[in-house]
């Protein structure tokens, strides 16, 4: 049997959290200390499955890794030309970001290797990745634009100027590690800002890359220095909590050393838009990710028409987004967010899916979603959903219980460890009443 949770309505939530290591910083940390001159230490490390698909596939690929704790991590890098063939297909699990960046990695190296993922990542788009690789000279080959992505080994890269047809950090990522082993200067631009997360790593790692306006641009043959990489707390997990203190009713949240990235915040955006009760306050000014406590406290939400320049920027987050709108007064509309179709799951059609077995008000856009909130009592009524395996959709929901009439039964729960293990005890440590179903 499937996992699943039952979520019983949660009355009241307070108190103070926090989550775990960022899922984006922590891939990164271990590819780029792998790949750099000497030990990489990384602290705060997110020790979920997708980032634990990385480390595997990087052990295959020769690098020495200990984990003298759960989220301590030592990376004892290879150099730029260090890696060396695996011995078999590298299994990137449910994780959409470690199958793109390691084509860029890997699309330079004398050895053939093979991705492969879950049945998940088994149906997601990777030509995105491989189009760009391909005009910089890789060889790589993927099975009707999915994986297994294979790439041939023996080619020799050369710089390109590449303009992204979509807002998609794994693709700007993927050119920017193929950059690193190509001849000459490659510049990448972008249609819209994403996350920024390889540029300041690499900068970290004493890469030398510069950025013009929506343009960046690293010279080939750069080699990485080791360095120390302190991993911030997710926003992406914040954010299910964030919703939780403004929906539920009790004393608010308080989230303690957050990443607040500019280019992964949309989501405070938008719910400020809404009438979110929010502090922001930043620590650590010169850490190399931004930091903040984030204060939230119950508010009376008001539905909006989100910014479409806002969407790339909160792009994981529209499912417990879906969750505050349905709890505002009036309507909310998402449009431009087609990506979210491509996603764990398919997040438009998933989320819709759940929140009409709830009772919600909705319309189902090509590209968004129409909502029509309830502010007064419960928004959602008892019911059952399936998440498809989507561990943001089954987060999600269990958020809604703080509005909820009765009981959610939320199915196919498992995948929540690929991004947040540890989500329910945390959920449990400040008032949700969650229950583990089969197993
Ligand atoms: C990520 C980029 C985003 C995001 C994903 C993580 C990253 O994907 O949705 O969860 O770490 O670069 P896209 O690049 O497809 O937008």
């Amino acid at each position: 049997m499937k996992s699943a949770w039952v979520v019983p309505p949660t009355l009241k939530i307070g108190g103070e959290l926090q989550v775990p290591g960022d899922k984006s910083v922590s891939h990164r940390s271990l590819m780029l200390g792998g790949l750099a001159d000497g030990l990489t230490e990384i602290s705060g490390f997110l020790a979920s499955e997708d980032c634990l698909a990385t480390l595997g596939a990087l052990r295959a690929l020769g690098v020495g890794i200990e984990r003298p704790e759960p989220t301590q991590v030592r990376v004892h890098g290879v150099g730029l030309h260090g890696l060396r063939a695996p011995a078999a297909p590298l299994d990137m699990g449910n994780a959409g970001t470690a199958m793109r960046l390691f084509m860029g990695l890997l699309a330079w190296r004398p050895f053939d290797s093979t991705l492969i993922g879950d049945s998940s990542l088994m149906r997601r788009p990777m030509e995105r990745a491989a189009a760009p690789l391909r005009l910089m000279g890789a060889s790589i080959e993927t099975r009707e634009g999915r994986p297994p992505v294979l790439i041939r080994g023996g080619c020799a890269l050369r710089g390109i100027d590449y303009a992204m047809p979509v807002a998609s950090a794994q693709v700007k990522s993927a050119v920017l590690l193929a950059a690193l082993g190509a001849e000459g200067v490659t510049t990448v631009t972008e249609p819209a800002p994403t996350r920024d997360h390889t540029e300041r790593m690499l900068a970290g790692f004493g890469v030398e890359i510069e950025r013009r306006g929506a343009t960046v641009a690293l010279r080939g043959g750069q080699r990485l220095r080791a360095a120390r990489v302190r991993v911030p707390a997710d926003f992406s997990s914040a954010a299910f909590f964030l919703v939780a203190g403004l929906i539920g009713t009790g004393s608010g949240l308080t989230l303690r050393r957050v990443g607040i990235n500019p280019t992964r915040t949309g989501l405070l955006d938008m719910l400020r838009l809404m009438g979110g009760d929010i502090r922001v306050t930043p620590v650590e000014p010169d850490s190399a990710e931004p930091l903040a406590d984030i204060e939230v406290r119950p508010s009376r939400l008001r539905g909006i028409e989100v910014p479409e320049a806002l969407v790339p920027l909160a792009i994981d987050e529209f499912p417990v987004f879906f969750i505050a709108a349905a709890c505002a007064d009036g309507v909310t509309v998402v449009r431009g967010a087609e990506e979210l179709r491509v996603k764990e799951s398919d997040r438009l059609a998933v989320m819709s899916d759940g929140l009409r077995a709830l009772g919600v008000e909705h319309e189902l856009l090509p590209d968004g979603m129409r909502i029509q909130g309830r502010p007064e009592g419960s928004a959602f009524d008892a019911g059952a959903i399936d998440s498809h395996g989507d561990h943001r959709v089954a987060m999600a929901f269990a958020i809604a219980s703080l509005r909820a009439a009765g009981p959610l039964e939320i199915d196919d729960t498992a995948n929540v460890a690929t991004s947040f293990p540890g989500f329910a005890p945390l959920a449990r440590s400040i008032g949700f009443e969650i229950r583990e179903r089969g197993g």
